[in-house]
């Protein structure tokens, strides 16, 4: 091995999940923004969490409401993942701006991303400060996959694709 710095070892993570993240803030506007760093974190019950920067609006409207939707990108989705990963909630109603189709969900008051591989509905559970982000764990109260299914987009460094299995 070769020591380099901790920066330049994260280039080794790709490929890598992109969880849209969706929310709402107390005006009732939804909100999505692309995570990279988001994971399952409980089986039972099942959880799962996301760093969210404390720069972000999806921050403020997830600590607002207690609420968001982890929602695997799905194939096809590539434009969205840039549109809404480079513009904020907090300047811009993103879903009118993009016309993003959303469906209704189950338990909870925030919009599913149509489109989307998957999406859980979450209940925020725990809330931890971690330097410039904060870790979101939310349990699933309800999911949805997509019919038929499409494919979950993964991020490698920047190009969006589908890993498909070889052979
Ligand atoms: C592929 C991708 C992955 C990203 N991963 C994260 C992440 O894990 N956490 C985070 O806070 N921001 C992440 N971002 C940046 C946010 O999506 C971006 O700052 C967004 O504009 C925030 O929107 P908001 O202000 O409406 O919440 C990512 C962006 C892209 C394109």
């Amino acid at each position: 091995m070769k020591q380099v710095k901790p920066s330049d070892a994260l280039g080794c993570k790709y490929p890598e999940w992109i969880v849209m993240v969706v929310s709402r803030d107390t005006a009732e506007k939804p909100n999505v923004m692309p995570a990279g760093w988001g994971m399952i974190c409980s089986g039972q019950p099942l959880c799962v969490a996301v760093a969210i920067s404390t720069r972000n609006y999806s921050c403020q409207c997830i600590e607002d409401t207690g609420q968001f939707v982890f929602a695997w990108a799905g194939e096809g989705q590539e434009e969205l993942v840039q549109q809404t990963g480079t513009t904020s909630g907090r300047k811009i109603d993103k879903f009118r701006e993009f016309h993003i189709p959303t469906s209704e969900p189950a338990e909870v008051m925030v919009p599913l991303l149509s489109g989307a591989a998957a999406n859980l509905e979450c209940q925020l559970r725990h809330e931890y400060p971690s330097g410039d982000h904060v870790i979101f764990v939310g349990e699933v109260v309800a999911a949805h996959v997509s019919d038929p299914p499409i494919a979950k987009l993964e991020n490698f460094d920047g190009r969006f694709a589908v890993a498909r299995p070889a052979g």
